[in-house]
């Protein structure tokens, strides 16, 4: 069981869908417009056919008053505008996972459709469409939250980040992640690392990273997780419907290798415990605290830059008192997946005592395949 410890209640949400012929709405609608088509072409461009057609049918469907309008009236302001195209198809791509669009599961191949071959996917927009005449306040419902992912790709880095702590003390590892989301990445050991550059856990795990790790294989050492615990501002409790809902939406539905991951890591999730915590970073950091004869592992990806810079100047004060701290029989770990300012993103991990810090390897943000480099 994964307990989703107390702290402030996830707020729930309300709607009644207003008209759409708010005065003054007119060019917060035109860049609303631009903004889909913007993200149409994002999609196309990260290889998504179907979300790049669909979303320029949307743009258009606003601008000619139809229902993606009347879904996305009130919702058109600058501050909300960034994710709204990725909320909007969040929440309908929830109704087609959950049974209320079954026009639309049927061309979605997370729902175990057949993606349309005709260009401009014509019959899917007509579904899509009517999902959204259907349910507007159900779709609208998604559109007051960020979009939350858990990119379970990432626990390739992470792995092998954990193989390199190991070979350096063989002990016993207390793993403490910031920015956690559901905290599937907290059972990465539970997961399997096929591939040419060294290989990791039972190929029947239901989490299976295929060619996950490249380069300079990490060190065979043994990885021994005692304690599983995350925070983060706003936690998604994997184990619950809802929670599993969310997590799987937000992943685009022809993304199946990402899908198939996520649902792997959800079914680990209901085995193995971890604690997950409504809490920002800072807190996580000021409760945590070192043991005698275990490693405590401090992780994070791709969740740095969701920090403003007192947020971040706390992270780091928070890392540089656990290290000050430790010693030979109690010893921290810092190891991050984050954007570099060379490009991609890197694998860093700093160990103490003695403050060795490395870069072991980049990867892609959704963290497959990683690039291990030789290290000393
Ligand atoms: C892009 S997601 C990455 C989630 C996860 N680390 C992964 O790689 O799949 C960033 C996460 O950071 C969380 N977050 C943002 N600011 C935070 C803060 N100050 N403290 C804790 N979590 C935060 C968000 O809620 C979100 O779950």
């Amino acid at each position: 069981m994964s307990r989703l410890a107390s702290g402030p209640r996830r707020r729930s949400y309300s709607f009644t869908v207003p008209a759409t012929d708010d005065p003054g709405s007119g060019d917060a609608q035109a860049r609303t417009a631009r903004l889909l088509r913007l993200q149409a072409a994002a999609c196309r461009e990260l290889g998504s056919v179907l979300y790049g057609d669909l979303l320029l049918h949307t743009a258009d469907d606003l601008e000619s008053g139809g229902p993606t309008a009347r879904v996305l009236a009130g919702y058109l302001d600058d501050r909300l505008a960034s994710g709204l195209a990725l909320r909007l198809l969040g929440g309908v791509h929830a109704q087609a996972l959950s049974g209320g669009a079954p026009a639309l599961a049927a061309f979605y191949p997370s729902t175990g459709g057949t993606p349309e071959q005709a260009s401009g996917s014509p019959r899917t927009w007509a579904a899509f469409r009517q999902a959204l005449a259907e349910h507007p306040a159900d779709v609208r419902s998604w559109l007051g939250h960020p979009p939350q992912t858990n990119e379970v790709g990432r626990a390739a880095a992470l792995l092998g980040g954990l193989r390199h702590i190991a070979a350096e003390a063989s002990l016993p590892i207390r793993l403490v992640e910031v920015g956690a989301s559901a905290g599937l990445n907290l059972r990465a050991d539970w997961f399997c690392v096929p591939g040419p550059a060294g290989s990791y856990g039972d190929p029947r795990s239901p989490v299976v990273l295929a060619d996950g790790w490249q380069g300079v294989a990490p060190p065979d050492s043994r990885i021994e997780v005692v304690e599983r615990v995350g925070g983060d501002i706003a936690p998604v409790d994997p184990l619950t419907e809802d929670g599993s809902l969310r997590l799987t939406a937000y992943v685009w539905p022809d993304q199946l290798d990402r899908l198939q991951r996520l649902r792997g890591a959800l079914r680990v999730a209901a085995q193995v415990p971890a604690e997950l915590r409504t809490e920002p970073a800072s807190a996580t950091l000021a409760r945590t605290t070192l043991r005698n004869g275990t490693w405590t592992v401090l992780w994070h990806s791709i969740f740095r830059q969701y920090l403003n810079e007192a947020e971040r100047a706390e992270l780091a004060i928070g890392v540089a008192e656990l290290g000050a701290a430790a010693t030979p029989q109690a010893r921290f770990a810092y190891l991050y997946f984050e954007q570099s300012r060379a490009g991609g993103c890197r694998v860093t991990l700093t160990t103490w005592p003695g403050e060795h810090r490395r870069v072991l390897g980049s990867a892609p943000a959704h963290g497959l395949p990683v690039h291990w480099r030789a290290t000393d």
